[in-house]
């Protein structure tokens, strides 16, 4: 990450409250170009809220989300994925009657942006093309993750938020999938990942940002933060992440 590049999101204060509940609880990070950064912490900790907040499933409650020079607080995901922001999830919902390839025509009728690869190079690129035209529903829960990241990549993001991709991965898989997601990056694409996984996170990320219960307790490399305290009795003191 070259350090005088402008971010290309920035969140600052963000709030999300469910009822009296703050899973956001006053919220500050942003993103370069062409950086992965971590998004960790133990379950619960407001990683997924704050996903579906800057992709546009949910308002906040406060605070501001700033995409690309303009705020995008509150604007519908529909209209964000055309701004260039998509995502995968945690728990992805293709179509399940439809094909893997009529499931990634759906996004790319939808939001596919110029310059975006085909659907023969998704296939390719993410081990799709062997059951291209098998319904969605006969894929393991890998293939569901990947045909999810596909869905989003036919978009063209130019700021990908990946929510748990690489859980149940094999380790081979993990390394195969960490190789592409650098190679995005690469391109100048932001990237944020969330995952539990900190092998993973150590093998791809620039820079981490460590959530607690809604708050951001450290910013900084995973190799440093695995020396904080705070963070330590974080991930150690409460309910174990899985
Ligand atoms: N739609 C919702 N309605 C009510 N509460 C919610 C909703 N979404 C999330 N929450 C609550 O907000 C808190 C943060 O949830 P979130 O899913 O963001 O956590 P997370 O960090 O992604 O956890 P995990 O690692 O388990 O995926 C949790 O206490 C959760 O129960
Ligand atoms: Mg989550």
């Amino acid at each position: 990450m070259s350090p005088e590049k402008t971010p290309i999101l920035k969140v600052s204060k963000l709030v999300k409250r469910f009822g009296g509940f703050h899973a956001l609880d006053g919220l500050s990070f942003h993103v370069v170009p062409g950086e992965i950064l971590g998004l960790v912490g133990p379950n619960g900790s407001g990683k997924t809220t704050a996903i579906n907040v800057i992709s546009g499933l949910y308002a906040p409650d406060g605070g501001e989300v700033v995409f690309d020079g303009a705020s995008s607080g509150g604007v519908a995901s529909h209209k964000l994925v055309h701004r260039g922001i998509n995502r995968t999830f945690q728990v992805p919902k293709p179509f399940l009657s439809l094909t893997v390839r009529e499931n990634i025509q759906v996004a790319l009728a939808y939001g596919g942006a110029a310059g975006a690869p085909s659907i023969a190079e998704l296939l390719e690129e993410y081990r799709l093309k062997e059951v291209a035209d098998r319904p969605a529903a006969d894929l393991n829960s890998a293939q569901q993750k990947m045909l999810d990241l596909t869905r989003a990549l036919a978009t063209r993001p130019r700021l990908l938020l990946l929510d748990e991709l690489a859980a149940g991965l094999n380790p081979a898989e993990l390394d195969w999938i960490a190789g592409r997601i650098k190679a995005l990056a690469a391109t100048g694409m932001a990237i944020i990942v969330v995952e539990h996984l900190m092998g993973f996170i150590e093998q791809i990320t620039d820079r981490v940002i460590v959530l607690n219960a809604g708050k951001e307790i450290f910013e900084g490399t995973l190799a440093t933060a695995v020396r904080e305290p705070q963070v330590i009795e974080v991930f150690l003191g409460g309910e174990h992440a899985h």
